[in-house]
């Protein structure tokens, strides 16, 4: 599939997104959402991809927010169509994917660009990094998620403090926040986030999917995580990846995973 604002390819099991407008600090505009919403559901639906990498184009900028140019003229209404629009498309829809999602926060992840890297399951920066929520600074609040997922992520001290502040944290206090879960090189990113896909990628997906969908029932509203724990937990006994999981335990040999 070819795309105007982002580039798609898998290689080995792992397919990596690339935001591709590094003159805009690949800012969010409507067509690179709508974009990336293709991309990661068609990579979802791949069988050939075990783990998809987010990351952004250059060395300056994972993503800088949401394209500020797009909606400086907005409404109420258009106002709210635009975050509601945005989180079903893109960032709500990132988190519950089957396919394991790792954001490579490799330079800027501001407003929109820190929203998506926290819809990702989880985050790898490299140390030049700068994170933040600058909407207050603009008249405007997070609105792809990011008054939910930054205080789940980090405590609600710190996101208020980092909301209200429209304050940047480097990479390292990311690290010490819990928001990211390793720092490294620009240069070491992307071969430190495919050594930990590679890694997912030996375990059962559909144990993965499973897992996903457990973890995150943990964080939504009237849902029972332990009741979805359960479900999901006894789920995988019907499955063929669990029967060669346990075989090959037994067997003592490594598990070849049919991945249903
Ligand atoms: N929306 C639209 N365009 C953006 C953008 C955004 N969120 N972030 C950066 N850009 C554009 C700039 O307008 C500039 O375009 P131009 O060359 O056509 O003028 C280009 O990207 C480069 O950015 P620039 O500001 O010149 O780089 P810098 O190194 O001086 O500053 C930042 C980097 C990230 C500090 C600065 O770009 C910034 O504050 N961006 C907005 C961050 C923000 O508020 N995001 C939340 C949006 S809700």
């Amino acid at each position: 599939m070819s795309y105007n604002n982002i580039i798609s390819e898998e290689n080995n099991g792992i397919t990596t997104i690339t935001i591709n407008r590094s003159k805009k600090l690949n800012a969010l505009n409507r067509e690179t959402i709508q974009e990336l919403h293709e991309a990661f559901n068609h990579a979802d639906n791949d069988a050939d991809t075990k783990v998809i990498i987010v990351t952004g184009s250059g060395e300056k900028a994972f993503v800088a927010g949401a394209d500020i140019s797009e909606f400086s003229d907005f409404d109420v209404s258009k106002g709210t169509q635009l975050a509601a629009k945005g989180q079903e498309l893109l960032f709500n829809f990132v988190e519950n994917l089957s396919t394991p999602v790792i954001a490579a926060v490799n330079g800027f992840a501001l407003g929109g660009g820190l929203e998506l890297a926290m819809a990702a399951h989880f985050r790898v920066a490299s140390d030049n990094a700068k994170l933040g929520l600058p909407e207050v600074s603009l008249g405007v609040i997070p609105g792809y998620g990011g008054t939910q997922r930054l205080p789940q992520l980090v405590g609600k001290g710190r996101a208020m403090e980092m909301i209200m502040t429209a304050g940047m944290i480097d990479a390292n206090q990311a690290l010490s926040y819990g928001l990211v879960n390793h720092v490294t090189t620009q240069d070491e990113l992307l071969p430190l986030c495919e050594k930990i896909a590679a890694k997912i990628s030996r375990n059962s997906t559909v144990a993965i999917s499973a897992a996903i969908r457990a973890i995150n029932a943990n964080f939504k509203d009237g849902v029972d995580g332990f009741s979805v724990e359960v479900l999901e937990f006894g789920n995988c006994f019907g499955t063929d990846d669990f029967e060669e999981g346990t075989t090959a335990f037994l067997q003592k040999r490594k598990a070849d995973f049919p991945g249903k």
